[in-house]
């Protein structure tokens, strides 16, 4: 059986990658120009793919050096930075040589060697026992980091994280590395778009207006189309364009959302119309419904009929609005209000294009299914 052309996890080459023409174009031209950049978009729509597409070109282009770090597992400062300090210099660590003159500069962080258990390459880590002792090794990574002749990128997703750090002056640490560091371009990634827009635009945060910053969205319609038509009919499966249409609409053309019906719709190598499209969805979102089942459970009452008649409206502006209320049967709009909150901080919801709406597109479709049953 061929390799299934649409992923549903990391990145391998432009071959699986759709479009994003013009947001490769803006992150690789800011990096050239030693600009900041921070991306943000709602959940699963692409920011990790498009940094990792813009790297990949950029490491057979030589145009630069890229960095990339994933700090959600992370959650005090000293943790930020082995992770951080890990990805700076396994990067650096790429011969003997280097290697070595790593071991010997940064005897004072103590680096330990390891074989990574499924790449097989080394990495370089180091650890840190304390507050005093993370801000001390974050700056002798960047001091090293300033040594270098190249130009690095450096990637930190899930950038949002730093702000639950219990530590004071993070964001001054950080600022100030960065700002005494000219080789780097950093490009800071999330999800989280009023923590980003807190730590970026207010006036008296150390990273105040230090990025540019770049909202990206769906992938346009036709383009995605075109793509989905050609991975089906290119490696032999029947699809019809009627079902490609149902599809990004069913998904309104969220990435994941798309990647995942098509992954399984692919891997059945059947016919694909519309009715094997509904057929897939229905599957899916029956395989997790234990899953759903556990969500639930996080939710109070009220909490879960607002998310359920979220779901049956097809998002809503104003979810405070008396038609929405008495609609569903919802009460105080004080308590809806305070729900509501609740449920974007838990990212049960979010808003897109200033409509509320469920972040698991799947857990949406789910309670439609349902109906007023669950
Ligand atoms: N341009 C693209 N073409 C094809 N697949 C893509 C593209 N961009 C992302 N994907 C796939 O879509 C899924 C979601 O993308 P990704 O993880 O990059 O989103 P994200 O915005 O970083 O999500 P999160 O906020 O949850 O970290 C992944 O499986 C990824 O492989
Ligand atoms: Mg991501």
């Amino acid at each position: 059986m061929k390799k299934n052309p649409f992923l549903i996890s990391g990145y391998i080459s432009p071959d699986y990658f759709c479009d994003r023409e013009n947001e490769t174009e803006t992150v690789t031209e800011a990096v050239r120009n030693i600009r900041h950049l921070t991306i943000f978009s709602p959940r699963r729509i692409g920011k990790t793919g498009l940094i990792k597409h813009v790297f990949h070109i950029a490491k057979q282009q030589k145009y630069f050096i890229p960095v990339y770090t994933d700090i959600l597992a992370t959650s005090t400062l000293r943790e930020f930075t082995e992770c951080f300090g890990k990805s700076v210099l396994t990067t650096l660590a790429k011969n003997e040589p280097a290697l070595r003159k790593i071991v010997k500069s940064l005897s004072s962080i103590r680096p330990k060697i390891s074989i990574d258990p499924i790449s097989g390459e080394p990495s370089v880590g180091f650890t840190v026992s304390n507050e005093r002792e993370a801000a001390a090794s974050l700056e002798i990574v960047f001091r090293y980091l300033q040594e270098q002749k190249s130009h690095f990128a450096l990637a930190i997703d899930e950038f949002q994280q730093i702000a639950a750090y219990p530590e004071k002056h993070v964001e001054a640490v950080l600022r100030t590395h960065i700002q005494n560091t000219t080789n780097v371009s950093m490009i800071f990634s999330g999800s989280r778009k009023h923590i980003l827009t807190g730590i970026f635009s207010t006036p008296d945060r150390p990273f105040y207006n230090s990025t540019q910053v770049m909202e990206i969205g769906k992938i346009p319609l036709d383009v995605y189309k075109a793509f989905i038509l050609e991975k089906f009919t290119g490696n032999g499966l029947k699809i019809e364009e009627s079902a490609t249409d149902y599809l990004l609409e069913l998904t309104s053309a969220h990435t994941f959302y798309v990647q995942y019906i098509c992954n399984r719709l692919f891997s059945e190598q059947g016919k694909t119309d519309r009715e094997a499209v509904d057929r897939m969805l229905i599957k899916i979102i029956t395989e997790n419904e234990a899953v759903y089942a556990s969500y639930i459970n996080l939710l109070t009452p009220l909490q879960f009929r607002i998310l359920r008649a979220i779901a049956l409206n097809n998002g809503i502006q104003n979810p405070t609005s008396s038609e929405f209320i008495s609609s569903y049967g919802l009460g105080a709009a004080s308590s809806v209000s305070l729900a509501v909150k609740s449920l974007t901080d838990k990212e049960f919801i979010t808003t897109i294009d200033s409509k509320y709406v469920l972040n698991d597109l799947f857990f949406n479709s789910w309670l439609k299914y349902k109906g007023s049953y669950v």
